[in-house]
């Protein structure tokens, strides 16, 4: 039983965020340096070759962006707690000034009359950890667990919903597999272990956490609607679902490992890796799931590599998976993703079905390229992003159809509130539903965020 998640009759809506997305200030307060900064520092790593040193700028604006927030009308703000903020030196001495920062936006959220929700870990490991080995260590599952309750027991008086991971398949398998995210590896079938350990992670946090009290320990999963091409081998795209989907959902929701997985994945086998006891605390740990949806996954047959290529750069993610090329139809975003509102619909039933958890669509939202700000006599600054407004619109009526047939969401949180630093595309990728000026950080909500607040508000 969750406690203090969203129940009303309605679905609560909410905008997101996250630490190294906006906050800035890498340097201030004693805050350590995490793997996206010495990641950024990696010529090409970034495709504007720029990092999150400034970003928004919200660890000063902050009361700008919650006033943002409130105006718009939402209920919720998911915001993430940069780790290395909190403990430099990623298991050692606590940085009052780190927690400070949160009391300040939890505080100034509260007075606004919004429900601050917190993400534990949003991708920013303290560079310190990757140092002795990162997620392919076990160590670093009980560091994580040990900050969460740091956290949680600074926060947890005033934040009473908290996730452990973002997208725990990017941290993992962008991270140490196709390396195209912080920490850069590409270390292969090892990823898997990072799998574990984060999951690992997940599980000691949420039984700590849940004997101090907290009823509403949730994990945020990037799942998603595969969707196999007819030509595709079936044992491929098995591979793809086993390594995106249930590679988290297995260990949650049955304590195990499924076969088809363990054929993709051998090292999950390990007596070594998974120790006696690990699945079993995983299974049933969380109280809701966060869903992050933007677009289905369709594996097609690999077009044949050049001559002398072994690789297929498409398929690094999912390490131990036959090559696969990823279909993506029309229409698309910016930043290349296919629309399908409907994957979003069947996503949400069909976890609802595999986990009976309540659920929140933690992130859903697009990108297109809106930058042109307008001054317009009379009225003020105007950015037009027709596109998203109606990506919006038919995201949140899946959501609304996938609660009719009969899936428990309380939720719907756009992402993102703010135009930011868009990992490993730098500020070249809009999802804001407010503009942010790269020259001055000044912040102008878009059509689509006037759209949304006209819904919200009535
Ligand atoms: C998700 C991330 C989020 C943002 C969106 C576009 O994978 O959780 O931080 O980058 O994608």
């Amino acid at each position: 039983m969750t406690l203090h998640l969203p129940a009303g009759p309605a679905l609560s809506f909410g905008a997101a965020s996250a630490s190294y997305q906006i906050e800035g200030a890498i340097a201030e307060d004693g805050r350590g340096p995490s793997i996206w900064d010495t990641f950024t520092q990696v010529p090409g790593a970034t495709k504007d070759g720029k990092d999150g040193s400034l970003a928004c700028d919200s660890y000063h604006r902050y009361r700008e962006d919650v006033d943002l927030v409130a105006e718009l009308g939402a209920d919720l703000y998911r915001f993430s707690v940069a780790w290395p903020r909190v403990i430099p030196t990623g298991d050692g001495a606590v940085e009052p000034r780190g927690l400070a920062y949160y009391d300040r936006l939890v505080d100034a959220l509260l007075e606004r009359g919004v429900t601050p929700t917190g993400t534990f870990y949003h991708w920013d490991l303290p560079q310190i950890l990757e140092d002795r080995g990162g997620w392919l260590v076990r160590d670093t599952a009980y560091a994580f667990a040990d900050y969460a309750m740091v956290v949680h027991e600074h926060l947890g008086d005033r934040v009473k919903v908290w996730a452990t991971h973002n997208e725990p398949w990017c941290a993992a398998y962008l991270g140490y597999a196709a390396g195209i995210h912080a920490p850069g590896r590409r270390e292969g079938g090892d990823a898997h272990r990072a799998a574990h350990h984060l999951l690992l992670g997940h599980g000691l946090a949420a039984e700590r956490l849940h004997a101090a009290g907290c009823q509403d320990v949730g994990i945020v999963l990037n799942l998603a609607p595969v969707w196999p091409e007819a030509e595709v081998d079936p044992a491929a795209a098995d591979g793809i679902d086993a390594i995106r989907n249930r590679v988290w959902l297995g260990p949650l929701v049955d304590g195990a490992y499924d076969a088809g997985l363990l054929r993709v994945a051998p090292v999950l086998a390990e007596a070594d890796l998974v120790r006696p006891g690990d699945l079993d605390l995983i299974r049933g740990s969380a109280d809701w799931m966060g869903v992050n949806y933007y677009t289905p996954v369709r594996p097609g047959p690999a077009q044949p590599t050049p001559a002398g290529e072994t690789r297929h750069p498409e398929t690094d993610a999912y390490p131990g998976v036959e090559p696969v090329t990823f279909v993506v139809r029309e229409p698309r975003t910016d930043i290349g993703w296919e629309v399908d509102a409907y994957g979003l619909e069947e996503l949400l039933l069909d976890t609802h079905k595999r986990t009976g958890l309540p659920l929140m669509v933690t992130e859903n939202g697009a990108a297109y390229d809106d930058a042109l700000v307008v001054e317009v006599p009379g009225v003020g600054r105007i950015v037009q992003d027709e596109d998203r407004r109606s990506y919006l619109e038919t995201h949140i009526a899946a959501t609304e159809r996938a609660r009719e047939a009969g899936a428990d969401v309380r939720g719907y949180i756009v992402w993102t509130l703010l135009d930011n630093f868009e990992w490993a595309e730098g500020y070249t990728k809009y999802f804001g539903i407010v503009h942010v000026d790269p020259q001055n950080q000044q912040r102008t909500p878009k059509a689509s965020y006037r759209w949304l607040q006209e819904r919200l508000r009535g």
